[in-house]
């Protein structure tokens, strides 16, 4: 089980919105996570239970046991929800649960439960977008955290995690432009390879984070690619076949004493990377002063010490969430449904999991710096 919140604090705009608080659901990956969200994003609980454990063996995540869990946690952890929020289902207005994008038995045991509780509870749900979920995650709030004073919509987003490495132009709630994004491998999904390689066992991100520490990040030379001024596109696939070349170059005897500085190496050319872009994004879109940072990698200390660096010398405004509404969780999930259940969206029992986004959700996707000029 993981990050919990809970309370209540008056709010007179969220008292005459239709829907006040929303039970949400999240499973498109490995985690499965349950929240209830109010109006204006205050969470009064989130609740997660990961898989780590369960997919360690195998080195990455494996659909058919990632699903086969959801369907065993996913009612104890809602049922955990509603005893630790003491919130009961007649408190609820509405269901939010992610629909899109992710691994299809995954969503499905989500869309499922949120479908079967909709019909108990008579009350409506909404399919989200997953990606959309992380965009707004930024306004999250709880006893622990508020978003940082003068935070609103225009800002640019970088979604970085182990599935998804895209920057957005966030215009307003469902107004997601995406301007660039990997056309190989997410950075999360490098950097977790690159673990495997240099035998930090699985999900690795963290561990190269740590080993990192210890390390030098000019005691090797890996490549940069991308670096054009004419998109926004990412690349690591060419990373990480060099860091496979040069690890498999040192002999075994030798490579526990290199690994530190290995780490930093590579870490170094993700985070500058995915820096270049986000520089390259900032200085192109005019009038773009917010900067938000999220998904799994945003945990990186490299990527969160370069960009509140590079951040404060331009004097732009960065987010970057606390880490329990970065990585996977319901939280952001209810707070974009709750939103779309409120100006009168809703979905009814024919909504079916997609394994990819729809196309309206997002708009100029693969977009080129060039046109990106023209048009903000
Ligand atoms: O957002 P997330 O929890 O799930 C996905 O949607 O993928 O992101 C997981 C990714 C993994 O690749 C993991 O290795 C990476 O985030 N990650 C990190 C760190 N903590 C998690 N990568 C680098 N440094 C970290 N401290
Ligand atoms: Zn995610």
């Amino acid at each position: 089980m993981g990050e919990e919140s809970c309370g209540q604090t008056e709010n007179t705009e969220v008292s005459a919105m239709r829907f006040q608080h929303v039970l949400a659901l999240e499973t498109s990956c490995d985690d499965t996570s349950a929240a209830i969200v109010r109006a204006d994003g205050f969470v009064v609980g989130c609740i997660s239970a990961n898989q780590d454990l369960q997919h360690r063996p195998f080195g990455g995540v494996v659909p058919e046991i990632a699903s086969r869990n959801h369907t065993l946690q996913i009612l104890p952890l809602i049922e955990e929800l509603f005893a630790r929020t003491k919130f009961s289902a007649a408190q609820i207005d509405g269901m939010a649960v992610t629909s899109r994008p992710g691994l299809i038995g995954s969503l499905l045991v989500g869309v499922v439960t949120a479908k079967t509780l909709a019909l108990i509870y008579g009350r409506p749900f909404v399919g989200v977008n997953h990606l959309e979920g992380h965009l707004l995650a930024p306004f999250l709030r709880d006893e622990k955290y508020t978003p940082p004073e003068g935070f609103t919509y225009p800002y640019l987003a970088l979604a970085v995690s182990g599935g998804h490495t895209t920057l957005y132009h966030v215009k307003g709630l469902g107004a997601y432009e995406v301007l660039g994004r990997t056309v190989d491998d997410a950075a999360g999904e490098a950097l977790d390879k690159f673990a495997k390689v240099v035998g930090l066992g699985f999900p690795g991100g963290a561990r190269v984070d740590e080993a990192a520490k210890q390390g030098n990040a000019k005691a090797f030379q890996l490549p940069r690619t991308m670096r054009n001024e004419d998109s926004l596109d990412f690349s690591f696939s060419g990373l990480k076949a060099a860091a496979v070349r040069l690890v498999e170059s040192i002999p075994p005897e030798q490579l526990m004493q290199k690994t530190a500085d290995l780490c930093a190496s590579y870490q170094e050319a993700v985070v500058d990377s995915l820096m270049y872009k986000l520089d390259l994004a900032q200085k192109n879109i005019s009038n773009i002063k917010r900067i938000v940072v999220t998904g799994g990698v945003s945990a990186n200390s490299r990527l969160r010490a370069v960009a509140a660096e590079w951040a404060q010398a331009r004097s732009l405004q960065l987010v970057l969430p606390p880490l329990r509404y970065c990585t996977d969780n319901a939280a952001m999930i209810g707070f974009a449904g709750i939103q779309r259940l409120n100006r009168g969206e809703s979905a009814d029992q024919r909504l079916a999991p997609s394994s990819a986004s729809y196309d309206e959700d997002f708009t100029a996707s693969r977009f080129a710096l060039h046109s990106a000029r023209g048009k903000t």
